[in-house]
C-alpha cells in the first residue's frame, strides 16, 4: 500500500512538474561546493589575461536607466524570447532584499549586468535570472568576471546552489554556462519569477 501511495505521489509530482516546464528553456545548476579554488584560480587567470579593467558594484535606484538599456541591447544580441524590463519593475527588484543587480563597468562606462535572486529554505539557492554584455564587447571576459563577482557575492550569503535557465536556441549563452561547470538538470523547474506579470 506504502509503495503504491508513494507511486502515486510521485506520479502527481511529476505531472505538476511537467505542466510547469518550459520546454524551450534548458535548467542549469551549479553546487557552490563545485567551484573549487583551484577551478575558480584557473577562470580568474584566465580573464585576467584580458585587456578589460572592470570595475563591478551593486546597483541602485540611480541606475534604473542604465540597466533597462544594457538589458534591452544585450537581449536583442540573442535569439530568446525578448522580455522587456521597465522602470517600475527595477524599482519593485532593487526594493526587494532578495534581489541583487549588479553592473560592470568599463572606462567609465556600464558594460553588463547580472540580475539574480534568492530563493529556497534560508535563502540557500540563487537564481541567475538574467546577465547580459553590450553586444560590441562580448567574448572578451566580461560575462564570466560577472559571473565570478556573483561566485564571490554567492559564498558571503552562504548561498549552496546556484540554478539559471538557457534557452534552447541559445548556444553562446549554454557555452558560456557550461564554461562556468553549470549542469543540466530536470526536475523542480525554475519557473520566471521576476519577467512574469
Ligand atoms: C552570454 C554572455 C553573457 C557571455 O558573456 P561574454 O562576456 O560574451 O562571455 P566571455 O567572454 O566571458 O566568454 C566565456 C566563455 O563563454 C563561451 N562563449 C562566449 N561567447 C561565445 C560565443 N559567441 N560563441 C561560443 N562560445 C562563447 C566561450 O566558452 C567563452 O570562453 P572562450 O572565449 O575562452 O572560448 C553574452 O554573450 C551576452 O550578453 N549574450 C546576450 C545575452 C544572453 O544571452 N544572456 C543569457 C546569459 S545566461
Amino acid at each position: 500500500m506504502g509503495r503504491i501511495k508513494s507511486f502515486i505521489h510521485k506520479l502527481s509530482a511529476d505531472i505538476k512538474s511537467l505542466g510547469n516546464k518550459d520546454i524551450d528553456f534548458i535548467q542549469m545548476r551549479l553546487l557552490v561546493s563545485n567551484i573549487t579554488p583551484e577551478f575558480e584560480q584557473s577562470i580568474k587567470q584566465k580573464v585576467s589575461q584580458g585587456i578589460l579593467k572592470t570595475e563591478i558594484r551593486e546597483a541602485n535606484m540611480e541606475d534604473i536607466d542604465s540597466l533597462i538599456k544594457l538589458h534591452d541591447l544585450a537581449w536583442h544580441s540573442a535569439p530568446m524570447p525578448y522580455r522587456p524590463l521597465d522602470k517600475e519593475n527595477i524599482v519593485k527588484m532593487l526594493k526587494d532584499e532578495n534581489v541583487i543587480f549588479l553592473i560592470a563597468k568599463i572606462d567609465g562606462k556600464d558594460s553588463g549586468f547580472a540580475l539574480i535572486y534568492f530563493t529556497g529554505t534560508d535563502r540557500k539557492i540563487s537564481v541567475i535570472a538574467g546577465l547580459g554584455i553590450l553586444p560590441e564587447l562580448q567574448r572578451k571576459g566580461l560575462g564570466t568576471m560577472l559571473g565570478l563577482a556573483s561566485w564571490d557575492y554567492f559564498k558571503k550569503k552562504g548561498v549552496k546552489e546556484l540554478r539559471c535557465k538557457v534557452y534552447k536556441d541559445n548556444k553562446t549563452s549554454y557555452n558560456f554556462i557550461r564554461g562556468l561547470k553549470f549542469e543540466e538538470y530536470d526536475e523542480d523547474f525554475v519557473q520566471w519569477k521576476l519577467f512574469s506579470r
